[in-house]
């Protein structure tokens, strides 16, 4: 397995596996790689001849206020976990490599970036849509996997990959969760022990409304309000907890076919996200 830290021996390892015939899948992730990780490289696997994963902290993406500095990074473990799982190449360049000094150019999605983790990360979608696009152009894939677990990101890549014609299929992965119910994240790695058991009921507050949205066959204001309940009540706080269109983020219609159930809480200081997809 080639580990590359330039775009430069990127875009030749590229050539030379385009040269040979070989399809490309991409994975992108910002590292400190866990099973949920594991399993968007194995599905790669099965979908393209040659897999690369990207391990880049974006910087791009994170608020000043937010985790950069402090996001957990273990490069060595990420790279022979990505061989373990037969990657045929890992790229991982630094910030500086990645982005020039004096970049002024963002690529942004203006719709399906504004609800939910945009109204408290207003630009979290624009760094994640601007270095999936460099990456894209980097890679060149013909495939690309992104997790369920980040249901909002996967439709914003989706809509950009639709509306810039890029030659790429993307491909959901479903989520992955730990046998207590949590959703798999590198940030689950800042919960103390007693924090990680109470955040286990932001699934189960998903789990409940689930239940009674799907009894119902509608979404109504006391399942949500029930939800944010549980999570408050096991100490974390609500950033939000919404029931939209899965395919565009507003609320439900007579037209609507699945329902997004997402949620996103602080548990201290980390702030964990979920969802629900409900066949409407
Ligand atoms: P990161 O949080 O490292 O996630 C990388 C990919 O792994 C994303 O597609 C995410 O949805 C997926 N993933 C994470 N946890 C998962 C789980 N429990 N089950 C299934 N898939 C899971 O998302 C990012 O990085 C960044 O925003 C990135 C797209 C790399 C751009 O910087």
């Amino acid at each position: 397995m080639r580990i590359i830290r330039t775009k430069a021996e990127l875009k030749a390892h590229v050539r030379e596996l385009k040269r040979s015939g070989k399809t490309i899948g991409l994975v992108p992730t910002m590292g400190f790689l866990h099973e949920g990780h594991l399993s968007l490289i194995d599905i790669a696997r099965g979908k393209a001849d040659a897999v690369i994963v990207s391990v880049f902290v974006n910087p791009t993406q994170f608020a000043p206020n937010e985790d950069f500095d402090s996001y957990p990074r273990d490069f060595d473990r990420d790279a022979a976990l990505c061989a373990e799982h037969g990657a045929n190449a890992v790229f991982a360049p630094e910030p500086e490599e990645m982005y020039d000094p004096s970049a002024s150019t963002w690529v942004e999605e203006v719709s399906l970036s504004k609800p939910l983790c945009g109204a408290s990360r207003p630009t979290f979608f624009r760094g994640v849509t601007t270095v999936v696009s460099k990456l894209f152009h980097l890679a060149q894939p013909d495939i690309a996997v992104f997790g369920q677990k980040d249901a909002q990101q996967l439709l914003v890549v989706s809509r950009m990959v639709r509306d810039l014609d890029f030659p790429i299929e993307i491909i959901a992965a479903p989520l992955v969760r730990g046998q207590d119910g949590l959703a798999l994240s590198s940030r689950n790695r800042y919960l103390t022990p007693d924090e990680h058991l109470r955040a286990t009921n932001l699934h189960r507050s998903l789990v409940e409304a689930r239940a009674k949205i799907e009894a119902a066959r509608a979404v109504k204001s006391e399942f949500i309000e029930a939800a944010k309940e549980v999570i408050t009540a096991a100490g974390g706080k609500v950033d939000y907890v919404s029931a939209l269109d899965r395919t565009t983020l507003r609320e439900p219609t007579a037209g609507t076919t699945q329902i997004l159930l997402a949620a996103a809480a602080w548990f201290g200081t980390t702030r964990l996200i979920d969802n629900e997809l409900i066949d409407f």
